[in-house]
């Protein structure tokens, strides 16, 4: 029977500090991804279509250098310590299809490994000249589908039971 009910799989109660350190590093970063890629896909292009070529490229431009300088970064903390967090995790990670909480947590991972995959992709098509403005836009959106749907499954997966 499926259904939201309380006393879903809490945090390990047993982890403590460490615990809350990795949730809290891995929301912050979580945060800052989800806001970098929304920019991207929702704000900067309305911001291009109404002002001069000459002020908005400049603009992107800086905006893209300093992203790049900062997202690896932000990025690693946020894999990493899923990573942590998942290993508290493991049990139900072993057996994903025995309870709703493994399910929707191995769900969020694979949806993880994807948005590793459009970022890697991303590199490869940049180093090879072949990521054209089209391909781009269109890796942005999917990101910050799979960024969304990961925040939606990370809530629900403490709540939905099947
Ligand atoms: C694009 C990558 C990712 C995003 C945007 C993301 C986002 C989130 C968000 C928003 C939460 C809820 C945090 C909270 O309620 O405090 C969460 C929880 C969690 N994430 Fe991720 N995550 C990502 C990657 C990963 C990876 C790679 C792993 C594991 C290898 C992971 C493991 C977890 C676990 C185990 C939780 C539950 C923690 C808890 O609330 O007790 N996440 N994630």
């Amino acid at each position: 029977m499926t259904g939201i009910k309380a006393g879903a799989p809490a945090a390990p109660q047993d982890a403590g500090v460490p615990y809350l350190l990795l949730q809290v590093v891995h929301l912050l970063c979580a945060m800052a991804f989800a806001g970098v890629v929304f920019v991207e896909v929702l704000l900067l292009p309305g911001v291009r279509r109404r002002l001069p070529a000459r002020v908005a490229l400049p603009w992107e431009h800086a905006f893209g250098r300093r992203a790049r300088r900062l997202m690896p970064w932000i990025v690693l903390a946020l894999y990493l310590s899923g990573a942590g967090l998942a290993w508290h995790h493991r049990g139900a990670l072993a057996q994903p299809w025995s309870s709703g909480f493994g399910t929707l947590l191995a769900v969020k991972l694979a949806l993880a490994a994807s948005v590793a995959l459009h970022v890697v992709a991303a590199l490869w098509l940049q180093r090879r000249g072949r990521l054209t403005g089209a391909r781009s836009d269109w890796i942005h959106r999917s990101v910050l589908a799979h960024v969304l749907s990961i925040a939606v499954i990370a809530k629900a997966m403490f709540h939905l039971v099947f």
